[in-house]
């Protein structure tokens, strides 16, 4: 009745633990073995935080016979993707306190096979890069301490057996529904056997346990592909679609919206606002977002935040005027929000000044001009409950885009009722999901978008609150064809929150053809972010093209596989197929980096139609198979200039 699949310490597992308790003898030993199961028709949630919905769930109870300390593995199936998704419930049956000092939400061990291990590294504008490496004898392990999961590492990880391709190979992958401090680790041992695990990060981490409670971890999805590493993120993709992102929005048509904040930054009025907003009347652009600076004194990054009342220096009369003129045109108004965060310069810092992480008498580290405010706090969080709230039910919005612009530092609670100050990085998600719940199910009928300066908190459980993440502040088409190729190891196209912008680009400087930008910024819940004020006609039906075209290739975005069929991280070319789940259309996206004189064409290969289909394809204006297309491929016609994209659709005859 042992359980090799879980790992604990001090009764001769070397492994990885999964989880390290102290009891109050002093003794950390734990011998954790079966003790029953129970199978639940339906899954439980857990308790304060996100995780998979639906289907029916195994739970392993397993227990120590001499200290009381018990722990109930769960484990979810689903009928529609080759995922499993895990999670612990720790439980102290005895009469006396522990400790946690580890306790991760999974462990499994796979056969003596050669791996390597995949995650996606990063940073702010270059989220979410492709690395791997051999699995030596060891630990390889991926973390964050930055109490959110980051640009730096996202929370996920893959074995992939050798020579692994996308189409070809065992890719075994992990994604951690969290959104604070993790840690992923795969481990090979003496005997060859490979082990992975993970969960909430033990770095800084201790969790009092009393006697009778339990401790819940955050849920994992693992997917498995015997087919590559394409099929690996198909399967992520449809647990996240159909199991994990908000019902009410994942399949909804999503917003195309005109933001302005690379039109305008912070300086705008109710006239510039109108201005962007009425240029673009008539192109399908429907929603209208308000970026930053709208509240408390706001004209720089310096100061403002956690003030969430309109600055009517700048929009006078209120936000009234600017949405009345906005619904007037038709559109959807949205609005930016920082809920997390308090400017030093700010009436809600010179009020409570508690309010914000940090440890008296020591200076604050800061990052982008702001502090990070105690979401572990019930008072901290009722706050900003209440402020978003009065503007969200005071005033007629329809999209709300929720920013987190820095990391925290100096762990540091005021809160009277302080807890061990080594549970905060878990209780800061805590305090965050409780936040989410409060604000978004208030107001129903608002989708909210996840941003954190670019990418940098794109991780499951946030998903889960946000249909779709802004991607990166990077908006350059050269480099959002890697970030997003990244970005969809895991999840899906419509989670991309991706813009068209204005050459140069204001990241890179950077020109790029404005077909590419819209070819790159379509791969995604689509948008575009410029000052239309200075739109030509000529740029305005130009926009009307490209968003009709986008309508076209909506329903993939949102619910249809993606093949990955040109890497931009290994040679000159980006492409991807979407295919609808009954292969009926396709839409390709391919791009070329550089061009050259003398440049030679060279086909590429669309994947995931069906074979034996006959597809029309109006590009070609030419009936072919399947079987033709993806394997005689297509050949784009590139002009000789550099970042140039195509698009090929393909409809079934009937
Ligand atoms: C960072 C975001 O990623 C940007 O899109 C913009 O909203 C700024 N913050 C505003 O401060």
């Amino acid at each position: 009745n042992f359980v090799p699949k879980f790992a604990f310490y001090g009764t001769g597992d070397y492994r990885e633990p999964a989880v390290m308790v102290q009891t109050a003898k002093g003794d950390r030993i734990c011998e954790l073995l079966y003790d029953g199961y129970d199978i639940l028709d339906e899954k439980p949630k857990i308790t304060g935080m996100p995780c998979m919905r639906d289907e029916k769930t195994l739970v392993l109870h397993l227990r120590d016979r001499h200290n009381g300390f018990a722990a109930d593995l769960y484990y979810s199936v689903f009928d529609d993707c080759d995922v499993i998704a895990r999670r612990v419930v720790y439980k102290n049956t005895s009469n006396e306190g522990m400790t946690l000092d580890r306790a991760y939400s999974f462990s499994v061990g796979f056969p003596k096979k050669e791996y390597d291990v995949m995650s996606l590294h990063g940073s702010w504008g270059n989220e979410r890069s492709i690395q791997s490496i051999p699995l030596h004898h060891g630990v390889v392990s991926i973390d964050s301490k930055r109490c959110t999961s980051s640009a730096i590492l996202n929370p996920f990880m893959a074995l992939l057996e050798k020579n692994t391709t996308e189409d070809h190979g065992e890719a075994i992958g992990v994604s951690l529904v969290y959104s604070s401090s993790f840690v992923l680790k795969a481990e090979k041992n003496s005997d060859g056997k490979v082990f992975l695990s993970g969960g909430i990060n033990d770095f800084d981490f201790e969790w009092q346990l009393d006697a009778g409670k339990k401790f819940e971890t955050p849920e994992v999805i693992l997917a498995y592909s015997n087919n590559g590493i394409g099929a690996m993120s198909r399967a992520f993709h449809d647990a996240m679609r159909n199991h994990l992102i908000n019902p009410r929005f994942v399949n909804q048509k999503r917003p195309i919206v005109i933001n302005n904040w690379e039109g305008t930054y912070f300086k705008f009025n109710n006239e510039k606002l109108i201005a962007i907003a009425d240029a673009v009347k008539g192109t399908g652009i429907d929603t209208f977002v308000l970026d930053d600076g709208w509240f408390g004194k706001r004209d720089n990054d310096c100061s403002g935040l956690g003030d969430w009342v309109v600055n009517e220096n700048k929009l006078e009369g209120g936000l009234k005027p600017v949405i009345d003129h906005i619904h007037s045109l038709g559109m959807k108004f949205g609005l930016w929000f920082e809920p997390e965060m308090v400017s030093e310069d700010s009436d809600l810092y010179r009020a409570h000044p508690d309010y914000a992480i940090g440890v008296p008498g020591r200076p604050h580290s800061y990052s982008r001009h702001q502090f990070v405010l105690d979401l572990t706090r019930k008072d901290v969080r009722d706050y900003i409950v209440n402020s978003v709230n009065k503007i969200l039910s005071e005033n007629e919005i329809d999209y709300v885009k929720w920013d987190f612009n820095r990391n925290i530092t100096e762990p540091f609670s005021l809160d009277p009722e302080r807890k061990n100050l080594k549970e905060f990085a878990h209780r800061y998600a805590l305090g965050l999901y409780d936040l989410c719940e409060r604000i978004i199910e208030a107001h129903p009928h608002i989708l909210f978008e996840g941003c954190a300066g670019g990418g940098a908190r794109f991780d499951p459980a946030i998903l889960y609150y946000f249909p779709q993440i802004w991607t990166s502040d990077d908006s350059d088409a050269e480099e959002r064809t890697k970030i997003q190729y990244g970005t969809s190891i895991v999840y899906p196209t419509s989670a991309m929150s991706c813009h068209f912008a204005v050459v140069p680009s204001h990241q890179t400087h950077r020109i790029t053809p404005a077909k590419t930008r819209a070819d790159i910024a379509h791969l995604g819940a689509t948008g575009y972010e410029l000052d239309t004020s200075v739109f030509t006609d000529e740029d305005r039906e130009m926009v009307r093209n490209q968003i009709e075209q986008y309508h076209k290739m909506e329903d993939l975005i949102l619910k249809g596989d993606l093949y990955r069929i040109e890497n931009p991280f290994e040679g000159n070319y980006f492409a991807v197929t979407l295919v609808s789940k009954d292969k009926k259309s396709a839409h390709v996206t391919c791009y070329r980096r550089m061009g050259g004189s003398n440049c030679v064409f060279r086909p590429i290969y669309p994947a995931g139609l069906n074979p034996d289909t006959v597809y029309y394809c109006p590009e070609f204006d030419c009936d072919l198979t399947g079987s033709t297309i993806m394997n005689a491929g297509i050949v784009p016609y590139f002009h000789n200039e550099d970042f140039r994209s195509r698009t090929y659709t393909f409809i079934a005859k009937e």
